[in-house]
């Protein structure tokens, strides 16, 4: 038997998340942001629930190769734009929309030879100084790309830094508007937090971590608050179980001593599995679907569970470690990704490949 660890990508629920986005902007077009392998999902199995979506955005030539070979006919937007001019001959054979942000890509298009000429998206540098020309660079840009035969329709994007936090978006909003008030051309602004927070509706929306079931703001809000089910499970199940005296202490480095006579259960779950490394004592996780909390250390296979809220549970016992227990339960990744500090992304794309992930459509 193998190892009783496994994920599941629930296909309704990344549905359900991405018709959240249309509620939200039912004008816009949404993306389904899909880089990362469908931020650690896989394309292939989150394909099914996200088809819904209007296109595709990703990094990843290979990942918009997937894309296609699912058979899918419509947009796909090169989030970061081509790397090397050879970059855009495939763009042209798959009709690849592109992000153009620098100089070097206008370049590379301008001695591009194609019969077909590319959709791109302009990226302005409103603030976040990653990708984009400046403000006062985005107009010069915009009409170098113009003059371009090998330039098709040009669409106007910005990216922010701060949409899930206090800063917000207005400052980048304002510095957008002011450099392209009199450019035509769709815009594409709003990320997953722009979205729920803000209202941006812009003519594309770009759904991330939203169509993944997480809170960009969480512990501000969480997934309740924003209407957004989990699209992965991660669950596993008890291999031992310990029996505690006052004093006893538990894996590596001691880190967590019983204060009472204590039933613990080991979970064959550890960080070469993907879990956080970080997350001390009281990460919750639902064993049997009853919240409790980790003890001790993560270790490379393992890690021990509190089982004083769960007395019935054995060997054998259903863990989940974030996603949906075994009754509808549900914990969200952001709740474990908080108490590992760090963010339900990071947990997502961070499964390792010797967990098998099975999509599913039973939710
Ligand atoms: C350019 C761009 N647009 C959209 C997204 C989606 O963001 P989120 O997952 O926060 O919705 C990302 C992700 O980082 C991005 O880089």
């Amino acid at each position: 038997m193998p190892r009783p660890i496994e994920a599941l990508v629930h296909a309704d629920a990344l549905a359900h998340n991405l018709s959240r986005a249309r509620m939200l902007a039912p004008d816009a077009r949404v993306w389904a942001v899909v880089k990362a392998n469908a931020y650690g999902h896989g394309i292939e199995r989150a394909f099914d629930g996200l088809r819904g979506a209007d296109g595709f955005a990703l990094l990843d030539l290979s990942e918009a190769e997937r894309v296609r070979d699912l058979g899918w006919r419509g947009p796909i937007l090169l989030l970061e734009g081509a790397f090397e001019v050879r970059d855009l001959e495939l763009c042209s054979r798959l009709n690849l929309w592109h992000v153009v942000h620098c100089t070097e890509q206008i370049d590379w298009l301008a001695a591009h030879k194609t019969h077909q000429p590319h959709r791109v998206f302009l990226k302005m540098n409103s603030g976040m100084n990653r990708l984009g020309f400046t403000p006062t660079a985005y107009r010069s840009a915009w009409t170098r790309l113009n003059a371009l035969p090998q330039v098709d329709e040009i669409s106007l994007m910005t990216h922010f830094s701060d949409a899930d936090g206090p800063r917000g978006v207005t400052m980048q909003v304002e510095a957008f508007e002011w450099a392209t008030q009199d450019l035509p051309g769709e815009r594409s602004l709003a990320n997953s937090a722009a979205i729920l927070r803000h209202g941006l509706k812009n003519d594309w929306v770009r759904a991330g971590i939203m169509s993944y079931g997480s809170a960009p703001d969480f512990p501000e809000h969480d997934i309740r608050h924003w209407q957004l089910r989990p699209t992965m499970t991660l669950r596993s199940r008890l291999i031992a179980v310990q029996q505690l005296k006052a004093g006893d202490t538990v894996g590596y480095g001691s880190s967590y001593t019983a204060r009472e006579a204590q039933r613990i259960g080991i979970v064959a779950c550890g960080y070469a599995d993907g879990y956080p490394r970080h997350a001390g004592t009281d990460t919750p996780l639902l064993v049997d679907g009853v919240r409790t909390g980790t003890v001790g250390r993560v270790s490379m296979d393992m890690l021990a569970v509190d089982l004083a809220p769960v007395p019935a549970a054995g060997v054998g016992s259903e863990v989940t470690l974030w996603g949906r227990g075994p009754g509808g339960q549900i914990l969200s990744i952001d709740d474990v990704a908080h108490a590992a500090g760090t963010i339900g992304y990071e947990l997502m794309c961070a499964v390792a490949p010797r967990v098998p992930i099975h999509a599913t459509r039973d939710d």
